[in-house]
């Protein structure tokens, strides 16, 4: 099928399945070349789906070796099979039994969805539509059944075999050199949990009872000698496990559960019932192999995927229009996992980079869709951060609004109500406005409508009064496919800064809510506090308590009362950001004058060594948020229009080095207060430590190069850890010469035998801010430590480039010709790879003309590729719209 002729699927066209799967009973014989896979199907007509429709299962790139219905051959003018589907044109309408034989080649799968193999291990990835490429099938996640699934394959090839749910047999095949296992996973489920791992696997085991008094099996599994890196992704499950007893009152509900690491995977890992496959990235963790960063990512992301157990598995959705109920729900759950872990504040600071970063950019450009899209030509491209982290914002949001209380008693409602169904966003936000006593239809615009809201406020005190009055108002920009945008319903979290803190809010304002929150709910609102006998200065959006642009023009002298008086500590950090993107937004136009970039770095450096003074070895993971400036990107994004990257870098590396020069002192007096003696731990405080010290590497290597080289090398020589070493690399990177061309070679031959850290080696390369970039990065493909066929590898290398903002957006429009060139390579193998890639187009639109004219240009090459996957030629087409 060409591209243009792939039809849209809209949520309007749902309708219930005609016919249902109660039973699937699996026996596959796994051969790395020609897997043979036999399907029993239970089937019987849905009632409600329209009878005597013929039954058509969905196939992808299957060949149909067997046909039996009801034991019985089935002639041939009764069915039709092709590569990618199976169609009975009259099936008896009635339950019958299909018996369908398919034979698969997991070698020759490189688009890793599917049954494939990675580095001699078989696995599956079936979400969202990867079934259909091991069985003919009804695979829509509305379509349950319960499977039983046995696993053969020659001992020596695969010694463990697992699917999904608990054991009931295992065996050797007599006269042969074969074994088996039988799975039985009494939970209905969608195909696309469906999962089997086949291989020469070590594992680390666990026993688990949980609150309800289940004795579980964990176990991760993992290569052969890797055992040993487990250890911290089943400490994270089992402190998962007992928050979502303790948090949600979640238990697990099988006796078995496994996660199994792979090195081929299309990202981060999947929720597969009793067994979660990931990429290996994600659960492999040591001091010498893994950074802060690794070990708080594999504790967020196991946690995600066990949580998906009940949001997600349990609950399943209805269709793929609702996968932000379980995606938004799932991540809102593993960041307050997180949070109560590590430092909640800290944690939302993070998050609300990564939202801006990757959502607001998004939402800003040519890709950007509602949280939940109407409509799709390619599901896997909307595994996006509109639907995972917006849709993480908007549980957040509903939490604030109704309180925590009826949102607890809400989501207890929805477990219990819709446990064992597909379900919807409707049937999820109705059990909230039950709980609440409240109507949610205007909220409920948060899933429909597109865009980042922008909420401009402005303020005034009147002493004679004694009253200070807030104005707000909100608009929301044209996005795709909708022009004109409604109000939305913003929770503004806020309160009154006086010169001895928070001031007390009276009010009689309508749209005060109580408790600090101020519900903008139309085009604008006025709020005026009484009672007040000196003039405040607002603090609005607590705790980012929307997801929305503010647009308050406090004077830089208020933002930094702000940064040190401010009760609230997101606030507190937003103060100081909003200080230097004033100052990074202005020096990064053409023309822009320097003089206001040096007054406002005096005046941040001043605010941040009195801030390090006071609390840089107090709390050194805030102090390592506040330290570190607003990216160039999301200058770039601040800017929003005409955007020049070069201009912006060097006004970003100008603040930096003034800054790091005036507050020189400080940075490495403070570097020697947060040394510890002792091993290496990964907890959150150790880590927090780590995180400042190499924060402030950064900044001194900007600010003082020979110093910050001389640094670099101590710190890489003392080292007893990856993130230290990791830290002194990146920071070397900001330096160039020939010193950083030796460390960079040190650090390959010190990690010559590991994929992941020399993963992060050649990023670090890619990451370079200097025309030499993309010859430099042209030659690593041809590093042995580079394959295109592997995912990670292409992320780190591929991808790193795609993010570096000067040199992909070179001014000859080389990087952009690269990136296309890659994008068209990965298309043949990995489609879903090549089109995550394209993505790094997504904010072309607000560039300068001539850049802008090259990125198109280099689209547009790509679109008109002959033989692009839907995935490619979706994202291409809707980024040339
Ligand atoms: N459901 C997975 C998660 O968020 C996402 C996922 C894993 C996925 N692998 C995939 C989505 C492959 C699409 C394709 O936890
Ligand atoms: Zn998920």
């Amino acid at each position: 099928m060409r591209a243009d002729d792939t039809p849209l699927i809209r949520l309007e066209a749902y309708r219930p399945s005609d016919w249902l799967i109660d039973t699937v009973d699996l026996d596959i014989q796994l051969e790395p070349q020609a897997t043979r896979v036999r399907a029993q199907l239970g089937l019987r007509p849905n009632p409600a789906g329209r009878p005597g429709a013929p039954l058509v299962l969905d196939g992808d790139e299957l060949a149909l070796e067997r046909l039996l219905l009801d034991g019985q051959p089935v002639a041939a003018d009764l069915y039709e099979a092709t590569s990618q589907a199976l169609t009975l044109h009259a099936p008896p309408q009635r339950a019958f039994t299909l018996l369908v034989e398919t034979v698969v080649d997991p070698s020759a799968n490189t688009k890793l969805m599917g049954l494939y193999r990675s580095s001699n291990v078989y696995c599956t990835q079936c979400e969202a539509d990867g079934f259909p490429r091991i069985t003919y099938f009804l695979d829509r996640p509305d379509v349950m059944s319960v499977y039983t699934v046995r696993l053969e394959a020659r001992k020596a090839d695969a010694p463990v075999l697992l699917s999904n749910g608990n054991l009931v047999a295992t065996g050797e095949v007599a006269n042969s050199d074969r074994h088996f296992a039988v799975w039985h996973d009494p939970h209905p489920k969608p195909a696309y949990l469906f999962a089997l791992v086949g291989g020469a696997l070590d594992h680390l085991r666990e026993r688990y009872v949980t609150a309800d008094g289940r004795a579980v099996e964990l176990a991760v599994y993992v290569e052969p000698g890797k055992a040993g890196r487990a250890g911290w992704a089943m400490d994270s499950l089992i402190r998962c496990m007992r928050w979502d007893e303790r948090v949600f009152g979640r238990n697990y509900d099988l006796d078995v559960f496994n996660v199994v690491a792979v090195s081929d995977f299309n990202m981060g890992a999947m929720e597969n019932k009793g067994l979660n496959i990931f990429n290996d990235k994600y659960v492999l963790a040591d001091p010498q192999t893994a950074t802060d960063g690794d070990y708080a990512s594999i504790e967020s992301i196991i946690a995600h995927e066990y949580f998906h157990n009940w949001t997600g598995n349990r609950i399943t959705c209805r269709d793929w229009f609702q996968l932000c109920l379980k995606e938004g729900l799932t991540v809102f759950r593993d960041q307050e996992f997180t949070a109560d872990e590590r430092s909640r504040p800290v944690k939302r600071i993070a998050d609300v980079r990564t939202l801006r970063a990757t959502q607001f950019s998004e939402d800003a450009g040519p890709l950007a869709h509602p949280v939940r899209p109407r409509a799709y030509k390619e599901i896997n491209n909307f595994y996006t951060p509109t639907v995972y982290e917006k849709g993480a914002e908007l549980i957040r949001m509903l939490k604030t609004l109704i309180g925590a209380e009826a949102f607890a008693a809400g989501m207890e409602l929805y477990f219990a109500r819709c446990d064992g169904t597909a379900a919807t966003v409707e049937d999820f936000l109705a059990c909230f406005a039950e709980s609440a006593g409240r109507d949610l239809t205007h909220f409920a615009q948060w899933y429909e409508q597109a865009g980042t809201p922008t909420i401009v406020a402005s303020g005034r005190y009147d002493a004679a009064a004694r009253s200070y009055t807030l104005d707000l108002a909100q608009t929301t920009p044209p996005t795709p496919g909708q022009p004109d945008k409604a109000p939305m319903l913003l929770p503004v979290a806020l309160g009154l800064v006086g010169s001895q803190g928070d001031l007390p809010l009276r009010t009689q304002s309508e749209a005060y809510a109580g408790d600090g929150l101020v519900i903008l709910d139309r085009t604008s609102a006025t709020v005026t506090f009484t009672g007040l006998d000196e003039a405040p200065i607002p603090s609005l959006l607590r705790g980012f308590s929307a997801p929305a642009r503010l647009e308050l023009d406090l004077a830089d002298a208020e933002l930094l009362r702000l940064f040190t008086a401010d009760s609230d500590s997101f606030n507190r950090w937003q103060a100081l950001q909003s200080v230097a993107m004033r100052a990074l937004v202005a020096a990064g136009r053409p023309g822009a004058e320097t003089s206001a970039l040096t007054a406002r770095a005096q005046d941040i450096a001043e605010a941040l060594a009195l801030f390090l003074g006071r609390h840089g070895t107090g709390d050194p993971a805030f102090a390592a948020q506040v330290l570190r400036l607003p990216a160039p990107a999301d200058v770039a994004r601040e800017i929003g229009r005409d955007v020049h990257p070069d201009l912006i870098f060097s006004a970003h590396r100008q603040l930096a080095a003034i800054i790091g020069r005036q507050i020189g002192r400080t940075l490495t007096s403070l570097r020697e207060a947060l040394t510890r003696p002792g091993p290496f731990s990964p907890d959150a405080a150790s880590a927090g430590r780590r995180a400042l010290r190499n924060e402030a590497l950064g900044l001194i290597a900007l600010a003082e190069p020979a110093q910050g080289a001389a640094l670099v090398q101590a710190q890489f020589a003392e080292a007893d850890n990856l993130t230290d070493r990791l830290a002194a690399l990146a920071a070397m990177t900001l330096i160039p010469g020939e010193a950083r061309e030796e460390l960079i070679g040190r650090f390959a031959a010190l990690y010559a035998e590991e994929p992941l850290v020399l993963d992060k080696w050649l990023m670090a390369q890619a990451l370079i801010a200097e025309p030499g970039t993309l010859d430099r990065v042209k030659a690593l493909m041809a590093h042995r430590a580079f394959a295109l066929g592997n995912p990670n590898r292409v992320r780190a290398l591929i991808g790193g480039f795609a993010a570096n903002l000067t040199q992909f957006n070179r001014i000859d429009g080389a990087g952009y010709h690269f990136i296309a060139d890659m994008v068209i390579a990965l298309d043949r193998t990995n489609p879903q790879v090549a089109s995550r890639l394209l993505g790094s187009f997504k904010s072309w639109r607000m560039l300068e003309p001539v850049r802008k004219g090259l990125a198109e240009a280099a689209l547009a090459r790509v679109a008109q590729t002959p033989g692009l996957s839907r995935d490619v030629s979706d994202i291409a087409e809707r980024a040339l719209a």
